[in-house]
């Protein structure tokens, strides 16, 4: 598509607390990004038929984009947060204190550094590989509502960015990110939808 837009979910009960993964529910910030984002898209797509909605199988994002009218919604397993394994469900403080070990080694080598029990970020682009071919074969604008590292993944693949870049992407919450793919490269334009 000319048009892919990038969002994470809206806050979740565990982007309160510091807590990694899980399937927690959005909050009431989350579900006030969510109406926005919906309002957005009928303003934008007013009178045209509207993008497609991609979202992971995890709550929060489905909790986003159920307000936004579409013909198509569908929910991929591929788009689900990466797997922290035996860190699921800890803050980083906690790790820190904790598990020290797995601490340092993911500061070492974030990009290949894969949790017990769970991925690295280069599983999560591999992972992620079979959604970009999809989204390439998409003739519609393209909405996807993801979580932070799915987002960093696609979002440095459009972009053109080094593997190396991937876990350091700045993606915030409540921003919806608009690429305009380009014959070489691609526009950005970033919406804070909430603060
Ligand atoms: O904190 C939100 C979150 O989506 C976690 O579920 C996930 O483990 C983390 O962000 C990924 O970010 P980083 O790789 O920088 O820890």
């Amino acid at each position: 598509p000319r048009l892919i837009y990038l969002s994470r979910h809206g806050e979740s009960e565990w982007n309160v607390t510091g807590q990694l993964g899980g399937d927690p529910p959005i909050t009431r910030r989350g579900e006030a990004y969510a109406k926005r984002l919906s309002e957005f898209l009928q303003r934008e797509f007013r009178g045209r038929s509207p993008p497609t909605v991609w979202c992971s199988q995890l709550r929060r994002t489905w909790l986003t984009v159920r307000h936004i009218p579409t013909d198509i919604c569908i929910c991929w397993r591929s788009l689900n947060e990466i797997n922290a394994g035996i860190c699921e469900g800890m803050t980083y403080e906690q790790i820190k204190r904790e598990l020290p070990d797995v601490w340092e080694a993911r500061k070492a080598d974030k990009l290949r550094y894969r949790y017990p029990g769970g991925e690295s970020y280069l599983d999560v682009i591999h992972r992620v590989e079979p959604i970009i071919l999809e989204i390439e074969r998409q003739t519609k604008p393209l909405l996807i509502v993801a979580h932070n590292a799915i987002i960093r993944s696609i979002y440095a693949f459009f972009k053109g960015l080094k593997q190396e870049q991937v876990p350091y992407v700045d993606i915030p919450l409540h921003t919806l990110i608009c690429l305009r793919t380009r014959p070489y490269g691609c526009d950005e334009r970033r919406y804070k939808l909430l603060r």
